[in-house]
């Protein structure tokens, strides 16, 4: 139930897409080749996720769409100034350095995901470029692009739970929960 002190923020399905993409990603990672059913799945799971995400982020609620917090480079350079600062001002969707960060995790996901499934059209002569590659030869590099661009995105997607973890302390309010429940404390920002 929300309070007359809280306010809605997540709607339920951006709460959804994101642990299911945290699990999908998790799972995905931990299971790399070794266990290479489970594994595509994750991956198809990331990727079917991140595309919905995307068009919910044009059609969705207020706080889902690109437009509430995808702002310019000069904006989120301010405002990490003013994190550095010790003064930057609370917003109630994702600050501006966040939303940098939820694009560039959107783009490593993707990333992550198409040269997936290329090196598994390659390799196992799978998915959907099952016939795209003629020759063996391009199994490998395929895979070490897809590795690459997996532990790129593993980095930024600690920096983004880092930068969370220090909004929470710097608003005194648990982001996490948020993420949970919906919900923030009305208070000030917007
Ligand atoms: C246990 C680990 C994680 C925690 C606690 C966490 C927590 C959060 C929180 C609190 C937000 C909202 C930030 C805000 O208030 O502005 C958020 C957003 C987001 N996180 Fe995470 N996150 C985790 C892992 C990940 C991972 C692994 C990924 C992807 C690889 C990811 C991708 C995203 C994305 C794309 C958003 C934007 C949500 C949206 O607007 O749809 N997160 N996360």
């Amino acid at each position: 139930m929300v309070t007359q002190d809280q306010v809605k923020v997540w709607d339920p399905l951006v709460r959804a897409l994101h642990w299911t993409l945290v699990g999908a990603f998790l799972a995905a990672f931990a299971t790399g080749d070794e266990w290479l059913g489970v594994h595509v799945l994750a991956g198809y799971t990331v990727l079917g996720v991140v595309s919905a995400r995307l068009v919910w982020g044009v059609v969705g609620t207020r706080h889902a769409r690109f437009g509430d917090f995808v702002r310019g480079p000069r904006t989120v350079r301010d405002y990490l100034r003013d994190v550095l600062r010790g003064r930057a001002r609370r917003y109630l969707g994702h600050n501006p350095a966040g939303g940098a960060m939820i694009v560039a995790l959107l783009v490593g996901l993707t990333l992550t995901g198409v040269s997936g499934l290329l090196a598994y059209g390659a390799s196992e002569l799978a998915g959907p470029f099952a016939g795209t590659f003629r020759d063996p030869w391009w199994a490998k590099p395929l895979e070490s692009v897809h590795e690459v661009l997996a532990n790129l995105t593993l980095i930024l997607a600690g920096v983004h739970v880092a930068g969370v973890l220090a909004s929470s302390l710097l608003h005194r309010e648990n982001l996490v929960r948020a993420m949970v429940t919906g919900t923030k404390a009305r208070g000030i920002g917007s």
